[in-house]
């Protein structure tokens, strides 16, 4: 995900300006409307999701060149061909079907598909969980145009479902379910929320009531009294262990950027990894064009592996994107090509280097798999180093 981190972003449109003017309205409304201050994982949750208006749920393009970022399946139908073959061995182990969260654009869809079906190992059905409505037409309509004869099996859901068999996956879902913000000043570990100020939307951190948000952040935060604000995922944590509990059999695959507990909290990390996404710039301020701008935190692996073990799976693997490619046969798929295709041989080389270098996506995304019933080595991890979680 090569972004630029350019504090001069580009102005918006007068008619998206007046969105996220609405937009901005209606949060300080609910700020007001909730005590005159709110927690941050609010804020986020009505920044992105807001019905109608939220970055999620409202018009923008997000995704590609033309959007705020670009993700790894719309980088090279490569990413999701590997996946096919690591959906294959499940459905070989287990049968059932796919589940797929926060599908996008729904081009992971249609590349995982469109292998599923020329390798004959295609899924009777396809379950999409979309919270956003304007994603959810655009994923239909690609997929309709893509497979026409097939489209039935692709089954749109609002929640997840009371069962689950087979293929589960979420790339870059994580990182955008609405985090808290927990900030410790001296010696006291406070909660960061928003409130309105006479400039607009500003922190304002508070005592945290005894419960697991605080009992999180003081097991968390490194020693020491020198200021240090950060993460935690609750909700993420949430739907991670719901998922496992639900699964029957299968395996569920989760990517995003993040790293192990002990690196997510470093010392040296003592600013967060809260980052805004803008038109391919990043920076760090959330109260910046909100509903114009996605939101998302780094993935605290070692949270999401616990909570997948509380639900009662087993962590099957944790790894980086680079080593899981390559271990589902990256390599292969990739010398299959026309030989005498040059340039698109070329082009399709050089996303394959955005997907795998070390300084691209290769290293910082990661890859985390759980599931039950699965006796064999899990394609995407058996030829990759684990990782320590
Ligand atoms: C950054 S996009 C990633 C899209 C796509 N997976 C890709 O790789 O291009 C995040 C997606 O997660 C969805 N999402 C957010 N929270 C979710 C949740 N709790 N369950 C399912 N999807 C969710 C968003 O609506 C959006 O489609």
């Amino acid at each position: 995900m090569p972004l630029s981190a350019d504090p001069i972003l580009p102005p918006p449109s007068p008619e998206a300006a007046a969105h996220s003017a609405k937009v901005a309205d209606h949060i300080a409304a609910t700020i007001a409307a909730e005590g005159d201050w709110i927690p941050f994982s609010r804020y986020m949750e009505l920044a992105l999701y807001a019905p109608g208006m939220g970055y999620y749920a409202a018009g923008a393009r997000k995704f590609g060149p033309e959007g705020d970022f670009v993700t790894a399946p719309e980088i090279s139908p490569m990413f999701a061909r590997c996946f096919a073959l690591q959906a294959a061995q499940v459905f070989d182990q287990v049968g059932g079907d796919i589940l797929e969260l926060g599908p996008g654009s729904g081009q992971f869809a249609a590349d995982l598909f469109a292998e599923l079906k020329t390798i004959g190992k295609a899924p009777e059905r396809y379950r999409l969980l979309e919270v956003s409505p304007d994603l959810r037409e655009r994923q239909r309509a690609l997929l309709t145009q893509r497979f026409p004869a097939d489209i039935g099996r692709f089954e749109w859901i609002d929640a997840l479902p009371e069962t689950i068999r087979g293929f589960v996956i979420g790339n870059e879902v994580l990182d955008v379910v609405p985090f808290d913000l927990v900030h410790r000043s001296g010696t006291d570990v406070l909660e960061r929320g928003v409130i309105v100020s006479e400039a607009g939307f500003a922190w304002d951190d508070t005592a945290m009531p005894a419960g697991e948000l605080k009992r999180r952040a003081v097991a968390v935060l490194p020693p020491g009294d020198y200021a240090y604000t950060s993460e935690i995922s609750l909700a993420a944590e949430g739907l991670v262990r719901t998922i496992s509990a639900t699964l029957e059999a299968g395996l569920a695959i989760f990517i995003d950027y993040g790293f192990a507990e002990r690196e997510f909290y470093h010392p040296q990390r003592s600013g967060g990894t809260l980052r805004c996404h803008y038109r391919h710039r990043f920076h760090g301020d959330p109260f910046f064009m909100p509903g114009l701008q996605d939101i998302t935190g780094h993935v605290d692996f070692t949270a999401m592996g616990r909570a997948a073990e509380q639900g009662g799976a087993e962590v099957y693997g944790y790894t980086t994107q680079a080593y899981f490619l390559i271990s589902c046969g990256l390599a292969v798929l990739v010398s299959a090509g026309d030989p005498t295709a040059t340039l698109s041989r070329l082009k399709g080389t050089s996303a394959v280097h955005r997907l795998i270098g070390p300084s691209e996506m290769g290293e910082l995304f990661k890859v985390l798999g759980f599931g039950k019933g699965i006796d064999v080595p899990i394609l995407g991890f058996q030829s990759a180093r684990h990782l320590p979680l």
